[in-house]
Parts: C-alpha cells; structure tokens; sequence
C-alpha cells in the first residue's frame, strides 16, 4: 500500500482520496490543512490517522511516501519543493507549476533523488477515451488540425460578480481560465499533436484581471490547434479532430464521455466507452503502477513521457500567458 499524504481539503481532494480508496493502492495516513480542525474532520471521514497544521511538521514527521499537492496554483511549487526535500513521490494538480523556472529547479532538484517520482495530476490523457482518440489518430492518414473546447461556468463567478476574489479567478494565486479548464485542452493538444511551433493567445479578461474565457491557437507545420476555454461561461459545443474527409467528434474536450469516428463516407462509428464514476480512478491507477513497480519498462516508458508532457505544457501554458499579456502578482 502507497501511504498518501494530502495538503487542501476542497472538493477535488475529496475525489482523488476516494478514487485513491477505490484503487485499494493508497492508504490515507497523513492530512495537512492550515487549521488542525478541518485536518482532523477531513482525515477521520476518510481513515486518516495522523493531522498538521504545520507544513514543516506534516513533511517531515507524517508517515506517508506520497503527497497529493491540491492548493491554490501559486503555493505549488514551493510545498513540492518542500515534498520531494522530505523523500516523498509527489502528485500535484494541474497546473504544476507557473512557468518554466520553477519547473526546471523541480527537475533539477528530482535529479538529486531519482528515487522519487512526479506527477502532474492531469486526469483527462489517462483515461481510456483519451487512449481511444490517440489510438484513432494514428489510424487516420492526414491530420488537418483540431478545434477543442471545455468551458463550464464556475460558481465561484458568481463570487467574483458579487466583488469578491476567489483564488480561481485571482492574479494572486496563479489562477484564471487558462490555468484551470484550459490546461486539460494544452494536454489533450500537446499530448496529440506534440509542441506547437508557435502560440497565441487572445483572453477575455474580467474584473480580477485575469482571464475569464479565451481561445488560443496553436500552430504546427501543416495546420493549427483551435482551444476554447473558459469559466464563466457555459458551452455546449463539441470538440473535433480533422482528418481529411474523416473526423473524430468529441463530446467535451476536458470530460471525455462519448467520441464517435465519422469515417469518409460519413458513417459514425462510437469508440469511447463508459467513463468511470470516479474520473480521477484511471490516472490514480496508472500513477500507483509507477511507484510501485518503477522498473517495469512499461511503467518507466509511461513515466518519462508524462514527466516530458509536464514540461512541454509548463511551456505551452507560460507561453501562452505571455502572449495574452498575463502577469502573476508574484512574477512582477
Ligand atoms: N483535477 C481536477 O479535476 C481539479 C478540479 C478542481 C481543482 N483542481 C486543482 O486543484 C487545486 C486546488 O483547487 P481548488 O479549487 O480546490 O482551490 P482552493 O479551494 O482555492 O484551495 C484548495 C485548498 O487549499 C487551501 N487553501 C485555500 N486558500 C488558501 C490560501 N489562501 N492559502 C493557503 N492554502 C489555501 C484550502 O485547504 P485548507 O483550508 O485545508 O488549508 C483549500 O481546501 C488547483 O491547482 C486546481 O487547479 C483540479
């Protein structure tokens, strides 16, 4: 059993223990919150046995091997720092981390412990769907580009319409649509069509001064990348792969449910299946084969190349920003 550690105690924490538990890989030990309360009420719901509310205490004396890093985008990189420093394997959400200099000191400072792993938790390139448009993909011929859309209007705006400032939507804390929703279209985009040569992004700011929706381009040597995200909005748009009498509809480019194949002649054949009810079960399955079993080819092919995507979209992501003229409170 992986002994799991957890710092944020929101929703989506709540999800990736239970898929965690439903994985029977991980066992919760160790719950970190800035009050010792919420540690406890969140830890003992879920089997915890050991609660901080001291950073420095829960890396250094909880008993856990693997830490679950879901705290608002900006304290990322520092509690992974603080992680990988105490010996742990580290799982953080999307985004990782704010631009290409914290990334690379992580990779700098993993080099100093090759015994640990790290995972970007970006659940939708595990799941089968995914696999099953990847696999399509290579199938078809031509690939003429992609238009790929995931904006889903976030309760919080309504906190933001009322004059407050939810991390979400904050400067402060490395937030805003691009960093949410449109990190799932840059992987499923970089995942498939590899690094664009170039990027632009063209934002839709609000109040927060951050980026409530945009669209940005991607472009490839024959042919562009469309992405639409946003929070503060609802669309109901599908997402598409072109090929090049032949397409790949796709219901919603960051919760894969249904993907049909429309060949040349306009046939609709469905490739996806059931989605799992826990959506954070496939990439929690495929981060416990890797620490378990390290040295498995497979596992250590797989791991490379979500470590090479973590970087690449790092990069994809802090170069969009810059073309859309957002700057972070802490980058000034
Ligand atoms: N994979 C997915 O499907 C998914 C979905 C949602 C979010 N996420 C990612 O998960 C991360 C957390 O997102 P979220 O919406 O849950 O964020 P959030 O509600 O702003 O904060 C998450 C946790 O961090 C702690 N926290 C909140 N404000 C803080 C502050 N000012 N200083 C220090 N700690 C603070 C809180 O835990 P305590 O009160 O216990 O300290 C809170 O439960 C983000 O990186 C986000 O992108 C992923």
């Amino acid at each position: 059993m992986i002994k799991l550690g957890i710092i944020g105690t929101n929703w989506i924490t709540q999800q990736f223990v239970e898929a965690a538990a439903s994985s029977e890989q991980f066992e919760l030990t160790s719950v970190y919150s800035r009050r010792l309360e919420t540690a406890e009420a969140f830890g003992q719901k879920n089997g915890a046995q050991e609660f901080f509310s001291n950073l420095d205490d829960f890396f250094n004396n909880g008993t856990f091997n693997t830490v679950y890093i879901a705290s608002p985008n900006s304290l990322h990189y520092e509690q992974a720092v603080m992680g990988i420093k105490a010996g742990k394997h580290i799982i953080v959400e999307k985004p990782a981390f704010e631009n290409q200099r914290q990334m690379e000191a992580i990779m700098e400072l993993l080099k100093t412990h090759p015994e640990l792993k790290y995972f970007e938790a970006a659940r939708n390139i595990h799941t089968p769907n995914f696999h099953a448009i990847e696999a399509q993909i290579k199938k078809m011929p031509v690939i003429q580009g992609a238009t790929l859309t995931y904006m889903k209007y976030s309760s919080r705006y309504d906190n933001v319409l009322a004059g407050e400032e939810p991390n979400v939507f904050s400067r402060h804390f490395a937030g805003g649509a691009l960093q949410d929703l449109g990190v799932y279209t840059v992987y499923d985009a970089v995942t498939l069509f590899g690094v664009p040569e170039d990027v632009a992004y063209y934002p839709q700011l609000i109040r927060t001064r951050v980026d409530g929706k945009g669209t940005a381009v991607l472009s490839y040597d024959e042919y562009d990348v469309t992405l639409n995200f946003g929070k503060i909005v609802n669309s109901h748009m599908v997402s598409e792969v072109y090929g090049l009498k032949d397409t790949i509809v796709i219901d919603d480019a960051g919760e894969i449910s249904n993907v049909d194949y429309f060949d040349e002649a306009g046939e609709k054949q469905t490739i996806s299946q059931p989605v799992t009810d826990n959506p954070m079960l496939p990439e929690v399955l495929d981060f416990a084969r890797v620490i378990n079993d390290p040295d498995n080819p497979d596992n250590h092919r797989d791991y490379q190349r979500w470590l090479n995507l973590s970087v690449q979209v790092n990069k994809v992501l802090f170069n969009l920003r810059q073309s859309g003229k957002i700057v972070f409170t802490d980058e000034k």
